[in-house]
């Protein structure tokens, strides 16, 4: 196959998923409220919260940051260029088990934020799996 015709694919198949992201009820304010509800809650969990206390001295760019991180997964846009992996193998304390913890805290602030359940999915299902990834990258103890 011609590369312009594989890449105009593509770009075809990114409208795509946007656009059925779009009509299930993702967005970027929807994104705005997750993220900013999520960190809220993070900073006050037991396990979590001093992690992250440890490493984010400034919260607004770490906002921000995560912010186009998932409008890149759940929106397919290009914003977030950052290396998820290497960053989390910077994270010394950070175990495989926290992760499923991570995971039930981002479900409860979908169930507590979203629009519908179908939203909850669409993210828990993105998040479940580089949850998965991640967790294979961490220190079991
Ligand atoms: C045990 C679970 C987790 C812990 C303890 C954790 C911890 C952290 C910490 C401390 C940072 C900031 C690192 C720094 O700026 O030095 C970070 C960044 C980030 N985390 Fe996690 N994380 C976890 C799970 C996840 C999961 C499941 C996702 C995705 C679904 C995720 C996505 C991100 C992203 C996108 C960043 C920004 C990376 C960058 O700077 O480019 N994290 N995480």
């Amino acid at each position: 196959m011609r590369v312009e015709l594989a890449s105009e694919l593509v770009l075809k198949k990114r409208a795509e998923l946007q656009r059925s992201s779009r009509e299930i009820g993702v967005s970027e304010e929807y994104i705005s409220l997750l993220v900013d509800t999520f960190y809220d809650r993070i900073q006050n969990h037991e396990v979590l919260g001093p992690i992250f206390g440890s490493k984010i001295k400034d919260w607004p760019p770490h906002l921000a940051k995560m912010k186009l991180f998932w409008e890149g997964v759940a929106l397919r846009s290009a914003g977030y260029q950052g290396k998820l992996m290497e960053v989390h193998a910077g994270v010394e304390q950070a175990r495989s088990w926290m992760v499923p913890q991570w995971l039930d805290l981002f479900e409860q602030t979908l169930k507590d934020t979203a629009p519908n359940e179908v939203v909850v999915e669409h993210f828990m299902l993105l998040a479940r799996n580089m949850g998965a990834r991640l967790a294979s990258t961490m220190p079991d103890a």
